[in-house]
């Protein structure tokens, strides 16, 4: 079981899977598994300091040191849009769902397609593996699949912007619902180093600054300084009644 609380630094040198589950830091990506992480698999160049380089990468080492990566296993996506790390999965995957809210009147870019499948398969940045992925039009609070069907899903930047409390929790319970029993949903999302919760319409926390934290040890709980971190979340399902 992990803690639910986030660590702040830099991933030791050799990282358990709960390691992973932290804040982000520019200086992880001069780690040597995140360095070939998105070297190899991301086909990225890790000079070019990101949130979403780094969002990315750690989520793609939280999931490989689950042993989620492997040819037998199914995994999902919600709010993928056409994101980079979904290509590098695909190719290590059985099936990946690939989710969005697609159509020709979405606000977001990535989402922005009359046909879904076409759009992720041309916008595809890296090799990939075009058998491996289902592209399906899905709200992610009512994912349209059966009860423990998936080992795990994922989220990046992607459920801050679904709506209010009760859209978040039911998108949590479905994700639990959706997912095998001891599968993994992890996410990265926004976070304001803040004393103060600060809310918005369709995106919560609110976005007023942002900051990649190369010392995380400075963050300091002031509501004048909002710093906006990205931290990934981990959070393991265990069916209830096993
Ligand atoms: C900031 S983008 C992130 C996209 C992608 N994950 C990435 O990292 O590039 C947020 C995505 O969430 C999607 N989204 C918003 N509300 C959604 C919902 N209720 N269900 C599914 N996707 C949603 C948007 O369409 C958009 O593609």
């Amino acid at each position: 079981m992990l803690d639910a609380s986030l660590t702040c630094g830099t991933l030791p040198a050799a990282p358990a899977r709960e390691d992973f589950q932290k804040i982000s830091d520019s200086a992880d990506l001069d780690h040597p598994l995140i360095k070939q992480i998105v070297q190899k698999e991301l086909g990225l160049d890790p000079r070019d300091v990101s949130q979403r380089l780094w969002e990315f990468a750690i989520a793609y080492a939280a999931l490989e040191s689950f042993g989620l990566l492997r040819a037998e296993k199914t995994g999902l996506s919600f709010g993928a849009g056409v994101e980079h790390l979904l290509y590098a999965i695909s190719r290590k995957v059985k099936l990946l769902y690939v989710t969005d809210l697609y159509s020709a009147g979405s606000v977001w870019s990535e989402a922005n397609a009359n046909d879904a499948r076409k759009f992720v398969i041309e916008s595809a940045p890296v090799p990939f593996n075009p058998d491996a992925i289902e592209v399906r039009n899905m709200d992610m609070r009512k994912p349209d699949l059966p009860d423990a069907s998936v080992d795990f899903c994922y989220s990046i930047s992607a459920m801050e912007h679904i709506g209010d409390d009760a859209d978040f929790i039911a998108h949590l319970r479905e994700a639990g619902r959706i997912l095998k029993d001891g599968g993994v949903y992890l996410l990265t999302t926004t976070c304001i180093t803040a004393a103060e919760t600060i809310r918005q319409p369709s995106c919560f926390p609110s976005r007023t600054c942002s900051g990649f934290l190369s010392r995380p040890d400075c963050i300091q709980p002031d509501a004048s300084m909002h710093t906006l971190a990205i931290p990934l979340v981990i959070l393991p399902f265990l069916r209830q009644g096993h």
